[in-house]
């Protein structure tokens, strides 16, 4: 049975951050950020938006009449989560009117956690053939205001229904991972912006993308060239680039290395105009690729995914005949309706972020023009509505 990617969709705020202003406010070369960065534009979440209502954004492109009656299982990774307890695929859940038969948990590894979910989603329809599992991977990507990590902050959602006989992405069986317990990235119950030890973090990325790899070969038999793009969990696009040359700069194949260079430019253009997005960056990678309709049935994509801590796993999957129909450039058309916003209003939105508090908050929702919002909290419950 084939077992995969049948549906994917993207959301993000409709407010953004250009790269070169805030390269200038921090007095450095917006080279820097625009390509040693790799990135052009900052996601900037209003204080309505948090994972669940990002989640519900992307999912609600999605998911019509006909899956809310099927959908059985939904996997919520997030590592930006709104509750110690209770798992944001409940809200989710209500939000949509997704039917109360199905079952739905919080998955966390820093970024992994959707890719945690898409193993679990193949067990499940391996089981019940006739499932469709809906998975999100959101978060919201916060540093610190004049932070190292500050130019790679951004947020948002990628939404996916996985299913039997898919429409986009066939999923091998055959993944290889490595675990290992190192502090490059983490953030304390008490904190809403992440630590982080930069450099480490990027050298650990590329020795753990260079052990999944290598050992992900060896179990196949495969060669790279089996291989028509490899693409990275972007919490930056260089980070991909780098992440990738550490493999093919010593092949001798200059048109294999070209091919994959091409992919790869194909393959970070959306996560270059939104930042990190943690849990869902893996995806948006694989959304933009797809978007450039660069592919052929049957070509194999390589997926590396990271999770600081640390986690990683690299898998495969084929396109499948007739994938283009399935991807539309109305989805993420709405990126180009963005609003560009100063560094002071960028300072001011991070600043009014709801944080862990007892006291009754209230947002400005009227403001954003997405479906769902967080309106606040009261009596430390957090309110939701759909108002668009
Ligand atoms: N023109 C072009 N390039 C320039 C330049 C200029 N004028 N000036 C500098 N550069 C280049 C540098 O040469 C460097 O390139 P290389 O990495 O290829 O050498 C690049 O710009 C960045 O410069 P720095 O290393 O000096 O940047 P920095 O120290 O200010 O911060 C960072 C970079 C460490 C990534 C920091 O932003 C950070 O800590 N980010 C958060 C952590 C992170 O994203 N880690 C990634 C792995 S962990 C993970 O994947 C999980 C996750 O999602 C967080």
């Amino acid at each position: 049975m084939k077992i995969g990617i049948d549906k994917m969709s993207f959301f993000t705020s409709d407010l953004y951050l250009p790269m070169e202003d805030l390269a200038k406010a921090r007095n450095e070369d917006p080279n820097k950020y625009l390509i040693g960065i790799g990135q052009s534009k900052q996601a900037v979440i209003r204080n309505s938006q948090d994972s669940v209502t990002l989640a519900a954004n992307a999912a609600l492109k999605i998911v019509d009449d006909n899956e809310k009656e099927k959908i059985d299982l939904i996997l919520f990774g997030t590592e930006s989560g709104v509750d110690n307890s209770k798992s944001g695929a409940i809200y989710l859940q209500s939000l949509l009117g997704i039917n109360s038969s199905a079952s739905g948990v919080e998955l966390k590894q820093a970024c992994f956690g959707l890719t945690a979910g898409i193993q679990m989603a193949m067990g499940h329809i391996a089981l019940h053939p006739e499932s469709r599992v809906l998975l999100v991977g959101s978060d919201i990507a916060r540093y610190g205001i004049g932070t190292l990590g500050e130019k790679t902050q951004g947020g948002g959602a990628v939404a996916i229904i996985m299913s039997a006989n898919p429409h986009l992405l066939e999923i091998g069986t055959q993944s290889a991972h490595l675990t290992k317990d190192i502090m490059d990235f983490w953030r304390p119950l008490n904190r809403s912006e992440a630590l982080v030890d930069g450099k480490y973090s990027s050298a650990e990325f590329i020795n753990f993308f260079k052990e999944t790899f290598e050992n992900y070969l060896e179990k196949t038999g495969e060669e790279i060239d089996k291989f028509t793009a490899l693409i990275f969990h972007l919490p930056y696009t260089k980070m991909g680039l780098k992440a990738l040359r550490s493999v093919i700069e010593d092949l001798d194949n200059d048109d294999l290395k070209e091919s994959l260079l091409e992919h790869f430019e194909e393959s970070r253009y959306l996560n270059r105009e939104v930042g990190n997005l943690y849990t869902g960056s893996l995806y948006l990678s694989l959304l933009s690729l797809l978007h450039a309709r660069n592919l052929k049935a049957g070509d194999q994509i390589g997926l590396f995914s990271y999770g600081s801590g640390a986690e990683g796993e690299f898998y495969s999957a084929k396109v499948v005949e007739g994938y283009e129909k399935y991807v539309t450039d109305e989805e993420i058309a709405f990126l180009d309706q963005r609003t560009s916003v100063s560094v002071a209003e960028y300072e001011q939105i991070y600043r009014s972020f709801m944080r862990p508090q007892t006291a009754d908050y209230r947002t400005e929702f009227e403001n954003d023009p997405a479906p769902f919002v967080l309106k606040g909290q009261q009596q430390q419950q957090r309110i939701y509505e759909k108002v668009n």
